[in-house]
């Protein structure tokens, strides 16, 4: 069993949490240890100096102008389009859209998708869908006539293999999550894209909580569309991305309308731009993307497989821990090596805010509530749960802080 002090075997974490200026607050006089990753990552001093040194020094609008800081402004801009074209395994830059967040990401997958159905079509979700991956369809599907069916969680928090396969049948729409933001479960998204393929549906994957932590290629899963936020993956707030399949955007319709997503506007008629800018209505977060291509560079840099290796390690030592309270209920599959290092959690009878209320007053931050998952903890019967999401600059001394804040929580509520 790994204890505090120990070394990761994957990742040099002192010298990670060191580009982290916020790692060295304290919160109510104790060490900061945020364990709330799943919700949103923080910043190295790579990706806040990238925005600083944008807005100090080359500060333009992009695509418009030709003087020299839109020029500058417009390639650090495109440059990130490259960036994330390669870390998701892309074929083309055409195929790399920036929103505002997963969640716009998944809404223009939704109108994409949805502006190709008829009435009485079918679209299938799962019960574990983030609401940024579900309200959409739900919402289109009653205006439309659609038909919308959720597949079954098991027990032990995978998706129901056989419910999966029979609501397939006849369907033309499959939207489900890479990775469980509540119950950590890694979907193998190659194999259910396979078979929502066979059975003649297109395929929206949510990668929200996978980009960040897995390595993650887009031709290799085979899906149509995939959408993810920067700000889970180190990056700031307000972007997001999603990849389509060149020759969906193409066919599809844009999904906001504006200044340059444009060639030609005529009184009668409008010429849409190439892709992506189709997609891309009104000026974008441009420091923010710039953000984004500092972050991955980050990434790229520490490497996904040891980011991955280092969170399986010690998602499998938080298991261990957290087994040892009596009453502590652990949602998701029981094997580390089926989920992401996303541990929600209820504890006997308390409530999960006062759990987190309590770990606040250690420094301890960890997520409660319902996830913005409400099908999946009607599911689970629950109101809430507790949330542990860890990432690259936890170590174990976060572990064992996290450990030693819940006997608290015995010791107070218990
Ligand atoms: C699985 C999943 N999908 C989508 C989202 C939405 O991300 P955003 O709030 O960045 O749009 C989240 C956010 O927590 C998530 O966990």
């Amino acid at each position: 069993m790994l204890k505090a002090g120990s070394t990761s075997q994957s990742l040099n974490i002192p010298k990670i949490r060191a580009d982290f200026p916020i790692l060295k607050r304290q919160v109510h006089g104790k060490r900061l240890v945020y364990l709330d990753n799943a919700a949103t990552t923080q910043k190295p001093k790579q990706v806040i100096d990238s925005i600083t040194d944008y807005y100090s020094n080359y500060n333009a609008n992009i695509h418009r102008s030709v003087h020299t800081l839109a020029e500058e402004a417009t390639e650090a801009f495109e440059a990130t389009r490259q960036k994330v074209k390669q870390f998701v395994g892309a074929g083309s830059v055409e195929e790399i859209v920036f929103t505002r967040n997963a969640t716009e990401a998944l809404n223009v997958a939704a109108n994409c998708v949805t502006s190709g159905l008829r009435p009485s079509d079918k679209i299938v979700v799962t019960e574990m869908e983030h609401h940024s991956n579900f309200v959409q369809w739900q919402q289109i599907s009653k205006r439309m006539g659609f038909n919308l069916e959720i597949v079954s969680v098991t027990d032990e928090g995978e998706i129901d293999g056989s419910d999966l396969e029979a609501k397939l049948v006849g369907a033309k729409a499959l939207a489900f999550t890479h990775m469980s933001n509540v119950l950590g479960t890694i979907n193998d998204a190659k194999s259910i894209t396979r078979k929502a393929h066979d059975a003649g549906a297109v395929v929206v994957v949510d990668g929200a909580q996978s980009t960040p932590h897995i390595p993650v290629n887009v031709n290799e899963i085979g899906c149509d569309y995939f959408a993810f936020s920067a700000h889970k993956m180190l990056g700031p707030t307000g972007v997001g991305c999603v990849y389509g399949k060149r020759e969906l955007l193409l066919n599809a319709p844009p999904f906001v309308y504006g200044g340059d997503m444009i060639k030609e506007v005529h009184r009668q008629e409008t010429k849409w731009n190439d892709l992506p800018w189709k997609f891309e209505a009104g000026t974008s977060n441009i420091a923010g993307v710039i953000g984004f291509g500092a972050a991955i560079d980050y990434l790229e840099k520490v490497g996904l497989e040891n980011v991955e290796k280092h969170e399986h390690e010690i998602c499998a030592a938080a298991l261990d821990e957290l087994n040892k309270f009596d009453g502590m209920e652990i949602y998701g599959p029981r094997d580390p090596a089926r989920r992401g290092a996303v541990i929600a959690f209820n504890f006997g009878k308390i409530h999960a805010h006062d759990v987190a209320s309590i770990l606040d007053q250690e420094g301890v931050a960890i997520r409660s509530g319902h996830h913005c998952s409400q099908i999946l903890m009607e599911k689970l019967e629950v109101p809430a749960t507790s949330r542990a999401s860890f990432y690259l600059y936890n170590d174990y001394d976060d572990l064992e802080a996290l450990t030693r804040a819940l006997h608290k929580v015995k010791e107070v509520l218990g």
